[in-house]
């Protein structure tokens, strides 16, 4: 498994798999990996004849009171959990080499990025749509795995790389969720296990809308009621947001159907847990 630094020494890697037809797949992440990474690695491993996982904490995708200066990290874990799921090349740039001295170039998904995390985040999907559009431009890839966790985040990726003709086909993984159903995300490390146990608020929320909808409930005013009702019975728990949206175009819907997404922000201490189902899907 290589590991590499400059942009210029991966973009050269990248040329000969394409010259000579062998599929780059990509997983982008910011580190501190865990078993929803390794998901998208595995999965990439099979699709495809190399393997590039990058690691970068993308500072422009993180507001001024956020938790850029302590996101979490461990360098030596990732590479070993790299190194277990095939990866072939970790891509690992600094900020000053991604974003040097006069940079000023910006990709902005207009609508899309609006409400849910872009509503509570003002810019955060800016920095993630820049940042992917240069991974991609870097990295070469002819398929892009995402976790599904980020809904939003994977609908700005796919909306970004339709409308600029990117020639990245972009897969969406499902979540992986710990045994008693919290999703795995690496701010989860943030929680002590008082709050640990607070965070299962979301999934329990999630799996009320869930029942009810089985059961043939559509209004999405009962199902909000439910919902919200669910978190907020946890004392630790701040709502950011809890919201029913359209999955395909994340608009404001009145009556639920199956591709109905149901989204949910909520502060537990100091950490913004974010989760979502969408209701007819078969889990
Ligand atoms: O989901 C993430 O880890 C990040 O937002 C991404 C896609 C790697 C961009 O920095």
């Amino acid at each position: 498994m290589k590991i590499i630094n400059s942009i210029v020494h991966m973009q050269a890697l990248a040329i000969a798999p394409e010259r000579d037809g062998r599929k780059i797949a990509f997983v982008p992440t910011m580190g501190f990996l865990h078993e929803g990474h390794a998901s998208l690695l595995r999965e990439g491993r099979k699709r495809a004849d190399v393997l590039v996982l990058s690691i970068f904490v993308n500072p422009i995708q993180f507001g001024k009171n956020e938790d850029l200066d302590r996101y979490p990290k461990d360098m030596e874990r990732d590479c070993q959990i790299a190194e277990a799921c095939g990866v072939d090349i970790v891509f690992i740039p600094t900020a000053a080499e991604m974003y040097p001295s006069g940079f000023q170039t910006g990709v902005t998904v207009r609508e899309i990025s609006l409400p849910l995390c872009g509503a509570s985040r003002p810019g955060h999907f800016d920095g993630v749509a820049t940042v992917v559009a240069k991974l991609f431009n870097i990295v070469r890839p002819d398929l892009a795995l995402f976790g599904t966790k980020d809904y939003q985040q994977l609908a700005v990726i796919r909306r970004m790389t339709a409308d600029l003709n990117m020639p990245v086909e972009i897969v969406g993984m499902p979540i992986v969720r710990e045994a008693d159903g919290v999703a795995m995300s690496s701010r989860n490390a943030y929680l002590s296990p008082h709050e640990r146990q607070s965070a299962l608020c979301l999934i329990q929320a999630l799996r009320r809308a869930r029942e009810l909808f089985a059961g043939g409930e559509r209004s999405i005013a009962v199902l909000m009621k439910e919902a919200r009702a669910v978190v907020m019975q946890e004392a630790a728990a701040v709502i950011d947001y809890i919201e029913f949206r359209d999955g395909a175009t994340l608009q404001e819907l009145d009556v639920a159907d199956d591709s109905t997404l149901l989204a949910l922000a909520v502060k537990i201490g100091q950490t913004r847990l974010i989760d979502n189902t969408v209701l007819g899907e078969v889990l």
